[in-house]
């Protein structure tokens, strides 16, 4: 057995002993984005591992971010779905290696979730999309992917995964055509919900305004620091995936700047200045928003789930 697989099954051992037999092999895998685990507290016969009593498991380090697995049900009583859910996430940023940001989605998979659901707090790009929009992703933009941080990057510990995957399907239409019957299900104004592309940043600095333009530019309609790594080894074990963005902040994208030329030039002349372009994202707003909108967000997870029971 090679050292990853024998920390899989030490991590899996782990957690039969806590969870009892009838969530251990959870449907639905859930990942809960910033601002956004109070899905957790609606689990029925909820049983919580925390991250860092899980070998193999890395310890979240970021502020709004809980640190657990929660095993529960999800749905009516009498059809309630087996699920497991992250609360809080691993992101490169934070000096995980890609490895460890993937490694709870791995666990679930050979706990063998069909479908996971991904949620994250993200930047709008679109200036269509206004903060609290919901964005069901179609697609992505991945600059780190192109440029030789791949997630899957290493040698090929598991023969039995594809080592070229392809990603034009990464984003299931089945999963997505449920969220929007969920949505309609829940009486959510249409607004409330668009579909869009989602880039993907490394972090931890919040995009310049000329990156964001460049983003914007490439077809990116929200801009955010995780989710991909995640997606992608989730595809690469043959999960069906969903994302839902949740739009906490617009990214401004001024297409002139200030001219200090200007500003210095009607200084002199004693003329009025011209108004400052000024928008500063702050993780604090991310997390506003994010508490804000997290009931929608649960409701809608909840809803989805409760379809892939019954589809
Ligand atoms: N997450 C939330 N807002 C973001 C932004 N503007 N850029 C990157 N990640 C984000």
């Amino acid at each position: 057995m090679s050292a990853q697989q024998s920390s899989f099954a030490s991590t899996i051992d782990s957690l039969r002993e806590r969870v009892p037999e009838g969530l251990i092999h959870p449907k639905v895998g859930i990942v809960c984005g910033s601002g956004l685990s109070t899905l957790g507290s609606t689990l029925r016969d909820r049983v919580l591992v925390d991250y860092d009593t899980l070998p193999g498991f890395a310890k979240s380090t970021v502020a709004g971010h809980k640190s657990q697995l929660a095993f529960g049900y999800l749905g009516p009583e009498d059809k309630g779905v087996p699920v497991v859910a992250m609360l809080g996430r691993f992101h490169p940023y934070e000096g995980h290696t890609m490895a460890s940001v993937v490694y709870p989605i791995r666990v679930m998979a050979k706990l063998g979730v069909t479908h996971i659901i991904i949620t994250n707090a993200a930047g709008g790009l679109n200036p269509n999309l206004a903060v609290g929009t919901i964005v069901v992703i179609q697609d992505h933009i991945a600059l780190p992917n192109l440029t030789g941080f791949n997630p899957l990057i290493g040698a090929q510990t598991d023969l039995s995964l594809p080592r070229f995957l392809p990603l034009s399907n990464a984003y299931s239409r089945p999963l997505r055509k449920l969220v929007f019957h969920a949505a309609h299900q829940l009486g959510l104004e249409k607004s409330a919900l668009a579909e869009g592309t989602y880039a993907w940043v490394s972090g931890p600095t919040y995009e310049t305004p000329a990156e964001g333009r460049f983003l914007r530019a490439a077809g990116g309609d929200v801009v955010g620091m995780s989710t991909i790594p995640e997606v992608l080894a989730a595809r690469e074990m043959g999960v069906e995936v969903t994302v839902l963005s949740l739009v906490t902040n617009a990214v401004v994208i001024p297409d002139t700047y200030n001219s200090i030329r200007e500003e210095v030039e009607a200084e002199l002349a004693g003329k009025p200045l011209p108004a400052a372009v000024d928008a500063i994202v702050s993780h604090e707003e991310v997390l506003t928003i994010g508490k804000q909108k997290a009931e929608v967000m649960r409701q809608l997870v909840e809803k989805t789930v409760e379809l892939i029971g019954s589809a």
